[in-house]
């Protein structure tokens, strides 16, 4: 059983083309996928023949900051010290093409200073007009998926060039995550695994509901140095089961809701992730009490609150 998931470079990825516990689909059937992996909340890497990917599994670098790189975008700023467990940013504001400079840059943990995080297609126009939600995904959801009222919000497709973030959950949210450029490692844990996680209490760092677009709730064990985890300080970690996804450009990781994940790049990697919303019979629980709670809440009042400026991370200028 693996406890130490350290640093990986490009030959990892190379050398693991297919992880042994996570499925790799080519060119999956909708009523396949849906049957055998968003029913049963199962991951899997899933690979598309070059006829059947959108504009987002060929966007790099260039090809990003040739269509909007000097349009003004939010970016998270960790200072000097980068991404710790205390999920300590601002979001400042600044050209595309500099953050994509800044984060071409990185090749490790400690160099990620300025990340592009969840930033929302819609608003960056030229990308949300190529993008398309891959056919074989569109055609596997159906309407009866949603949740009640108070739980549902709307899809949401954004992007991510970041090269490394800790252990998390998104708020009852199924999630595509499809590579441009570069290669993904991530690490994946079932939420039977939660109890071996650590979850942040719940009133521990209520700042990170407000800024988020997406709800995320993290664990409190420090990913600094990848998931080479203290096991004096958090033994339960040695009873966790990881799954390790290695996603490469023009491939897919579908991620079900209340799955735990741990991403870092092996390369500077482009993503772009679709969410939804998870049907109330696949959530999670006990993990997804949590969401239970926290879905109406972000719902109604998130919105409200962040236009007061209240809890804001955002630097304006
Ligand atoms: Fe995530």
């Amino acid at each position: 059983m693996p406890t130490a998931i350290g640093a990986i470079s490009v030959e990892d990825l190379t050398a693991s083309p297919a992880s042994a516990t996570i499925d790799r689909l080519v060119d999956p059937h909708p009523d396949f996928f849906r049957k055998n992996y968003l029913e049963q909340g199962r991951p899997a890497i899933i690979a598309l023949s070059s006829d059947q990917r959108p504009a987002q599994f060929s966007w790099t670098f260039d090809r990003i900051t040739e269509l909007v790189g000097d349009l003004e975008v939010p970016v998270y700023d960790w200072g000097e010290k980068g991404p710790t467990v205390d999920d300590d940013f601002r979001i400042v504001s600044m050209p595309m093409g500099e953050a994509l400079r800044f984060a071409n840059a990185i090749r490790s943990t400690t160099e990620q200073r300025f990340a592009i995080c969840q930033l929302p297609l819609e608003s960056c126009p030229a990308l949300a007009a190529e993008y398309k939600c891959p056919p074989f995904l569109e055609q596997a959801i159906r309407p009866s998926d949603q949740p009640p009222a108070p739980f549902r919000e709307k899809h949401r497709d954004a992007l991510f060039v970041s090269f490394f973030r800790g252990i998390h959950w998104h708020n009852g949210r199924d999630a595509l995550a499809q590579i441009g450029e570069g290669g993904k490692r991530f690490v994946l844990f079932s939420p039977d695994d939660t109890p071996h996680l650590y979850p942040k209490r719940f009133l521990s760092s209520p700042i990170a509901w407000f800024d988020e677009t997406e709800a995320v709730f993290c664990s409190e064990i420090p990913f600094e140095k990848g998931l080479d985890v203290d096991l004096v300080r958090f033994p339960r970690f040695s009873k966790a089961r990881p799954l390790i996804a290695d996603v490469r450009a023009g491939e897919a990781l579908f991620i079900p809701s209340h799955w735990w994940h741990f991403t870092q790049a092996a390369t500077p990697s482009i993503v772009t992730v679709r969410f939804w919303d998870a049907p109330l019979r696949r959530w999670r629980f006990p993990l997804a009490w949590r969401s239970v709670l926290m879905k109406p809440y972000r719902k109604y009042l998130f919105r409200r609150l962040r236009k007061l400026g209240m809890f804001s991370r955002t630097v304006r200028s």
